[in-house]
Order: structure tokens, then sequence, then C-alpha cells
């Protein structure tokens, strides 16, 4: 049962959440967390966890109707999608006017349905970003600190060359190398050694099974085995789930009161109930922690909250688009749900772009090679409150996605001029060749320095604080989880040793 009062309260369970619960509790600090997705460790009716990825059911997405998946056609054929039962799923498409975001919903939050991949910024490019973050402690001390956290791992560089799970990587490396582009490995919380066993037939399949965006039955180091057991194993972290949070309350003492709306997995509201503590914790991810704190600001609850609320959101610059491959460069039937290599042309000063190569996992060879780029992209959208639906809505014209599709296509179309070879036009509905309508990695909202100190203390309110994504100004020119991870390393060790925050 939930208390009345915690002395300290993470909302949320994601990357930066897990990093605040975990450090709490080994500081003695009695710490609730309050999750609004489910703990994903029951098995359904086939013996699984998480659903199949080919064949989806409620368990896939959050209250849909009908499966969204990114790659939304192939040959123009809708059959990446299937009709589901709403339901408390994992994976949550949360869709604005302009712009679509996917997040994941769950004990572990975004790492839960993510690709794995544990990229560190150059570091120039990090100290561009958060130029008053001390670049030295961070890539000395916070980044090491985050992969060991997470368990990040490499991949075996001569099993990558003669694997199958890979053939689709090597076949795009090829083509990048023919343009004259270097291509770099990508650490992952993926486990490699599992996967050559996946691969060699001695375990059961996970990412060989084309598991990964509705979760990983195997091998995934998600946050619920890594931080969050950390944390539950001090004795002083406790996890809520399918508590979501609604309003954050100022008491005249200066403690909180989160007003908690309790839900089943259907949907039912069950209860609203009251949590009180003196430390609260912001971890509900870019969008989650940043309506919470616009709607506290324009209804009155939290007055003093700053203008900066709100503002600098970015999609890190996230374009997909696939190329068709020749016929006799065969991807083979097999691909490894989990991305292990990206085309680095971040030093292009014309059009810096980090591309990972993403699998197409269905099982079939598709000819086709796909690939999420990320870009510099200055554009910035803003979250403003709807009063009638009680939510923040995010202000993003299509337009301003306009400059990643030209960074990510004066890239291609080079790799396509070298190897003589074509954009796919069939995967995304429609016949576009660059698909940026969604984003894998919403950034900013409470900026670093702006909407908080440069610690995530918020300004304008006392033992009130960010710890996740919403801390980004809108990019990270890579896959963005390490640096939300090793930034919250930072912040909650100087909030614990500064701000008194004890049982
Ligand atoms: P995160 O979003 O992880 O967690 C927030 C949690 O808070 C969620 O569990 C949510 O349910 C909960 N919550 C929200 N509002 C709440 C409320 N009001 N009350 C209670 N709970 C609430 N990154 C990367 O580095 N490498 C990669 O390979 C990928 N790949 C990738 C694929 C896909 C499909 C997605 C969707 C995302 C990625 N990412 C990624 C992005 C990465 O997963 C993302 O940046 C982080 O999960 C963000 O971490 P946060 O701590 O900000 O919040």
């Amino acid at each position: 049962p939930l208390p009345e009062y915690s002395p300290a309260v993470v909302i949320g369970t994601g990357y930066g959440a897990a990093v605040t619960a975990l450090r709490l509790g080994e500081a003695g600090v009695p710490t609730v967390m309050l999750e609004m997705g489910q703990l994903w460790n029951e098995p359904g009716p086939d013996g699984k966890v998480f659903c199949d990825m080919l064949k989806p059911d409620r368990r896939s997405m959050w209250f849909k109707k009908r499966t969204e998946a990114p790659l939304a056609s192939f040959l123009w054929l809708d059959i990446a999608n299937h009709d589901i039962d709403p339901y408390a799923g994992v994976l949550d498409r949360v869709n604005y006017g302009g712009m679509s975001v996917y997040v994941g919903r769950g004990v572990g939050g975004g790492s839960l349905v993510n690709g794995a991949m544990a990229v560190q910024p150059k570091r120039s490019y990090f100290e561009e970003i958060l130029p008053r973050v001390d670049a030295d402690e961070m890539y000395g001390k916070y980044y090491p600190r985050a992969n060991a956290g997470l368990g990040v791992n490499h991949i075996d560089e001569d099993w990558f060359e003669t694997c199958k799970s890979y053939q689709f990587a090597r076949v795009s490396r090829k083509a990048a190398q023919k343009t004259g582009l270097k291509t770099t490995f990508v650490p992952s919380v993926y486990d490699f050694e599992y996967m050559k066993k996946e691969e060699a037939g001695t375990v059961e399949r996970s990412a060989l099974a084309s598991e990964v965006i509705y979760g990983n039955n195997a091998g995934k180091r998600s946050l619920d085995k890594t931080y969050l057991a950390a944390a539950l194993g001090t004795g002083h972290v406790t996890i809520q789930t399918l508590h979501e949070v609604r309003e954050i309350i100022q008491q005249q003492d200066g403690t909180y009161t989160l007003v908690v709306r309790e839900s089943d997995a259907l949907g039912n509201v069950l209860a609203t109930k009251h949590l009180s503590t003196k430390y609260l914790f912001l971890g509900a991810g870019s969008l989650g922690s940043t309506e919470l704190l616009v709607r506290a600001r324009e209804t009155g609850r939290l007055p003093r909250l700053s203008e900066a609320v709100g503002q600098g959101w970015g999609t890190n610059g996230n374009v997909m688009l696939g190329r068709a491959n020749h016929v006799w460069d065969t991807t083979g039937s097999l691909e490894a749900g989990m991305p292990a290599l990206g085309i680095d042309d971040w030093d292009n000063p014309a059009n810096p772009v980090f591309a990972e190569i993403a699998p197409v996992p269905a099982g079939l060879e598709t000819w086709a090679s796909l690939y999420l780029a990320i870009t510099k992209n200055p554009e910035r959208g803003h979250f403003t409150y709807d009063a009638a639906s009680d939510s923040a809505k995010l202000q993003w014209a299509p337009e301003q996605g306009q400059r990643s599709i030209d960074a990510a296509k004066s890239l291609f179309d080079r790799i396509n001029e070298a190897n003589s070879t074509i954009y796919r036009y069939d995967l995304f509905g429609d016949t576009r060749a660059f698909e940026n309508r969604f984003t894998y990695h919403p950034l900013g909202g409470l900026v670093l320095g702006e909407a908080t100190d440069d610690y995530g203390r918020v300004k304008g309110y006392r033992n009130l604080y960010v710890m996740d994504g919403s801390l980004i100004p809108g990019s990270t020119g890579v896959n963005p989880f390490v640096t939300i991870t090793a930034l919250a390393e930072r912040n909650i060790e100087r909030v614990i040793a500064e701000d008194g925050v004890r049982a």
C-alpha cells in the first residue's frame, strides 16, 4: 500500500529516476517510486512476458486499438500493424499534431523498448550543448559510472564479421565505405555474449527473434535488471506501479503533496490517492516531467515556476530512411533486433549526421537497408497547457523537421550515388523516403540551467528536482540514454551532498 508520507519520492522509473532512487537508497533515504506503467515480470498466455513483435497483442502498446509501429508499411502494404485490445502495454506513441513521440511505459521506462545503443556523444559536442557542465568531470567520472551501472558491453568484432545476425550491418558498411565514410561500432546494453548463443541455437532467441520495440524476453540489461534491482536491494526503495502522478501541490511548510491516480491494467481508475514528501524528484521523462510542471504552473499550483518550463524541446534530429539494396547484396532473413554499427559523419561541418544502421527484423529478406539518422537541428518546440484535456501539448510544426531531412539527404544521396542505389519509398505508409513525423529521442522541456539550476534544482521551489531527459536541450548528437544516466549521476551526487537529503 501507498504510505501517506515518504521522505523522498521519485516520479517515473526510467534512466534518470532509476539513478536517483539507487543513490537515495544507498544514502539510506526511504524512497517511493511512482510508475504509471506495469511491472513486466508475469508471463502472458504464451508463456512470455513480452509479446511477439511480428504478431503483437495487447501487451505491445499503451491503450491503443491498433498498433502504431514506426515502419508503417512494406511494399506499401499495411502488414506491420495489427488490431489489439486497449491495455497498459509497454510502448506508447504519443501523437501531437505535428509530431509523434515513442516512449516506454513500465518499470524501466524507455529501457524496456529501446534499441540498447549506449553511445557517448563526442566531447566537443557535449561542451556545445551543455557548456556549463564540467566536461572533465563528465568524461572522467560520470560517464564511466553510468556505463558501469548500465552494464554496457561491446560486440566481439571477429564474431561480427562472420555472424548471420549482422549481415545487414555489413552490407550497409560496405556501401558507406564505398562512399569514403567511416563506420563505428556502438556499445550496447544488450548482452552480446547471449546473442552469440542465440545464433548458435543454445539459448532462447530474443534479439534474434525480432524482439525490440515491444520488449525483450531475454538478453537485454534493461533498468529493472540493473539500476532498479540495485535500488530495491538497498532496502530503502519501493516501487508502486499503475500509479500515475496527476498533480503536484506545495503545502505551507514547503512539503509537496502528490495527487496520484491508481488504475488497473485495463485503464479502470481504482483510486485517487495522496502522497506527501519533502524531497520530490521528477524522472517521468521529457514528456512526463514537462507536462507535470507545465500543468502545475498553468493551473496555479506552483505559480513561481519560470517561463522556461515547457521550452527547449527537440527531437535529437531524428530521421528514418531506407535504401534499396542491389539484389545480390542480401541482408539475409536473420537480423539482430539490436543495432551494433553506425555511420559517423558528425565531423562533417556542413551536415553533421550520426546514422545508426538499423535492422528490419521482419524474418525475411527485405533488400532494404534501414537507418535512424541523428542530425543537428537547431529547431526547438515548446509545450502549452490545454485546459480542456488537462494536458500539455507539444507545439512542433512539420517544417521544423526539414533541416533534419536535408542533412540526412545530403549524406544518403552521396551513398546512393557511390553505390548506384536508390531510396525505399514503400516504408512509411505513403511514398516519402524520409520519415521524421516521429521521434524516439524526445529531449528537453525543462532544460538544465534554464528551468532548473545547473544541477536540476527547479527554479522557484526548494527540494524539487528534475533528473531525466527533459534537462537536455533537444539534442545530444547520439542516442541519449547514457548521457541522461551520467547527468543524473552527477546531479544526484551534488543534491545529496548539499541539500541535506536524509531519512
Ligand atoms: P523514460 O522515458 O525512460 O522514463 C519515464 C518513465 O516515467 C516511464 O516509465 C513513464 O511511464 C513514467 N511516467 C511518465 N509520466 C508519469 C506520471 N505522470 N506518473 C508516473 N509515471 C510516469 N536511446 C538510446 O540511448 N539508445 C537507443 O538505442 C534507443 N532506442 C530507442 C528506441 C525506442 C523505440 C524508443 C522509444 C526510445 C529509444 N531510445 C534510445 C531513447 C531512450 O529510451 C530515452 O531517451 C530514455 O528512455 C529517456 O529516459 P528518461 O529517464 O528521460 O525517461
